[in-house]
């Protein structure tokens, strides 16, 4: 039957961008998984099975050559270079319950999943910071650059914040978490490796201004979080909205989707904003619902670029190996 398990996704409250840059940043784990499944298998290679097809390893490829893979083939390299296991003979089944960059740190539930499937089946034991560590290590070799936020959020879960102190994640104390989101996915032309190397661009170019900016961010997430410990969820929206604004001006976003921020706040809204590295992926709305009237605009407006609109709410456990199949 082999080992089974899932790593929640992440939503990114506050400071996405800036978090890359050592700035506080604040994100949750949903209650939507990518699962893993691992078991062994008669070849000797090792077969990997994913929501955009399947694929055989003779061998473990350079990252950087392995295509849609690299983020499979990292933790595999990262297994191998730190406990000296050679995954082999193995069979590996990744399901994601969202679409891949949609926003939602689909790589870090990859990673942290995979990470974690592979110690259990060769009954390595670490502790759940470890685990973050690795993966992190594993979606930055993938990547090139990226933040502890998704690594750590999908293996910790809850709320977490970011860089305060600086390179450290660590999980909120809130009890009885009272939030519940409406999160619209909807399709991305740009990557979040793209988007990320844009900011770099822009950074490179205006220094002084982006790092304004980044401080502008950085104030938000403080006001944001002595709302969240204290589970006053219900005062975020504003800041989210001015969070959105400067996302807009670091030119990550695009106009349909300022243009959905606007009409959110136009119609009254508590709080919305892009999560994530922009330019579509996922919109969060700090509301369990949305009007009706309002779902036909974003409807009509997004067309076939609108994947789901749904109501999540915050995982409170974090990565976890349960008794069951993937499919
Ligand atoms: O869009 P996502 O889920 O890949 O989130 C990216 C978040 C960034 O802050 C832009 C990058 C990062 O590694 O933190």
């Amino acid at each position: 039957m082999g080992i089974y398990v899932k790593a929640p996704l992440v939503l990114k409250l506050f400071g996405e961008h800036a978090v890359v840059y050592g700035y506080r940043a604040i994100a949750c784990a949903v209650d939507r998984y990518v699962h893993c499944r691992i078991e062994s298998h008669s070849n000797d290679e090792i077969l990997v099975d994913t929501n955009f097809g399947t694929f055989t390893l003779r061998e473990i490829p350079k990252p950087e050559s392995a295509g849609r893979l690299r983020y499979v083939v990292s933790v595999l390299k990262i297994v191998q270079e730190v406990y000296g296991v050679h995954p082999r003979r193995i069979r590996i089944v990744l399901r994601s319950d969202a679409q891949p960059s949609c926003g939602l740190g689909t790589s870090a539930g990859v990673v942290s999943s995979l990470m974690y499937g592979l110690l259990q089946y060769y009954n390595i034991s670490v502790t759940v910071h470890e685990l973050a560590e690795l993966a992190y290590r594993a979606e930055l070799m993938a990547q090139g650059r990226a933040s502890r936020m998704d690594t750590y959020t999908s293996t910790l879960g809850g709320v977490t914040l970011i860089n305060d102190p600086p390179n450290s994640v660590r999980k909120l104390d809130i009890y009885n978490i009272d939030a519940k989101f409406t999160v619209l996915l909807v399709r991305r032309r740009r990557t979040t490796r793209e988007l990320v190397n844009e900011v770099y661009e822009l950074k490179r170019k205006y220094p002084d201004i982006v790092e304004n900016i980044f401080r502008a961010i950085d104030s938000i997430v403080g006001k944001a979080l002595s709302y969240i410990i204290s589970n006053r969820f219900d005062c975020i929206g504003e800041l989210m909205y001015m969070n959105h604004f400067l996302l807009m001006i670091l030119g990550v976003t695009n106009p349909l989707l300022d243009q959905t921020i606007l009409k959110a706040r136009q119609i009254g809204i508590p709080g919305a904003k892009v999560s994530g590295a922009g330019d579509g992926g996922a919109v969060l709305f700090l509301s369990e619902q949305l009007p009706e009237d309002f779902k036909r605009w974003l409807q009509e407006s997004w067309r076939n670029d609108l994947i789901t609109l749904e109501t999540v709410t915050i995982d409170n456990h974090g990565i976890r190996r349960e008794d069951r199949a993937t499919d």
